[in-house]
């Protein structure tokens, strides 16, 4: 009996419930983070507050305190590198939905920023939120935060997130051979994800061999969760997924399904999920949440 009450009392929690937990925790800090941004003028943080907060699954954050739980960093201390990294990501989506990129109207089941604020506000929102994220970033407390910094930065610019930005763009109705899609995939999206979880492991104490195997999960993880962005948009609906579906095939964009096809592309996502999952073999029970993280990326309809 005492025993069972220990093992309950131990028991870690279900992980619905600690994604609960810490979603509703990183909304509260993107809120007091924006809140301390004077409101002058109105329209503009207006528009940042509206891109960033009441919306999004929050999966970068989520990678972020899950590592920074296997690197024994509290809660506390993950916040601002995983409030820095969610800033990053809701400019690029407001960028990303601009008429002279994506043209997108729905954004996590609500006008998207350009269509309730107008473009020119939309685009200062997200230039204003990118730097606000370095603002944010350089205030954690970390053990190097210059390098943190750097990692932030190259996450998101040219050799990351703006530059696959870019060939995403500049192959519209042209071919992109797998290689080459792959490494577009690699760049919007995986560069971010990948810096949210060194980002959180720096959070806590620095273990000989952690950043390489992370690396290692981020590099797979981050990719399945692209391979999965491409298939939601022909298997989701603009009600499941809060955007519009079907982007992508209109718009005549290079996905792992155009290339693939729909069931192989899935199968992939699941063989990166894999792979993802093998990286953290030398952390046990540690990397639990990140375990748990990669099979919701593949398994999410949204
Ligand atoms: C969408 O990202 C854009 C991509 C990088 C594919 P998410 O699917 O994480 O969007 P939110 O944050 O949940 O809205
Ligand atoms: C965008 O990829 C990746 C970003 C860097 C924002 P997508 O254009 O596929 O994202 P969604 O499908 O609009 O969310
Ligand atoms: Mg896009
Ligand atoms: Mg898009
Ligand atoms: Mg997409």
């Amino acid at each position: 009996m005492e025993s069972e009450a220990r093992t309950a009392a131990t028991a870690p929690l279900p992980f619905a419930t600690w994604a609960d937990v810490r979603q509703r925790r990183i909304e509260g800090v993107l809120d007091r983070t924006l809140a301390s941004v004077p409101a002058i003028p109105a329209e503009l943080t207006g528009a940042m507050r509206y891109a960033v907060l009441g919306g999004g699954k929050r999966m970068r954050p989520l990678l972020a305190y899950a590592a920074g739980e296997l690197t024994q960093a509290s809660p506390e201390a993950v916040d601002g590198v995983a409030a820095a990294v969610e800033m990053i990501h809701a400019y690029s989506l407001v960028h990303d939905d601009l008429p002279c990129m994506d043209d997108d109207v729905l954004r996590r089941g609500k006008p998207t920023c350009h269509v309730a604020y107008g473009e020119a506000m939309a685009l200062l929102a997200g230039d204003a939120l990118q730097a606000q994220a370095f603002a944010v970033l350089q205030s954690a407390r970390l053990a190097d935060p210059a390098a943190a910094c750097r990692l932030l930065a190259q996450s998101a610019g040219a050799a990351g997130m703006a530059g696959g930005q870019a060939i995403d763009l500049l192959h519209v109705g042209k071919a992109l051979a797998l290689p080459a899609l792959e490494v577009m995939h690699r760049m919007k999206t995986g560069a971010l994800i990948r810096a949210a979880i060194l980002l959180g492991a720096q959070c806590g104490r620095a273990v000989h061999g952690t950043e390489a195997a992370l690396a290692g999960f981020a590099r797979s993880i981050g990719l399945a969760f692209q391979v999965v962005d491409d298939v939601l948009d022909v298997e989701g609906s603009a009600a499941s997924l809060g955007k519009t579906a079907g982007k992508d095939a209109a718009s005549h964009k290079p996905t792992y399904v155009s290339l693939l096809g729909l069931d192989a592309a899935k199968a992939h996502a699941q063989a990166l999920r894999e792979e993802a999952q093998a990286a953290l073999a030398p952390f046990g029970t540690r990397a639990r949440r990140l375990h748990e993280i990669a099979d919701w990326i593949v398994r999410r309809d949204h």
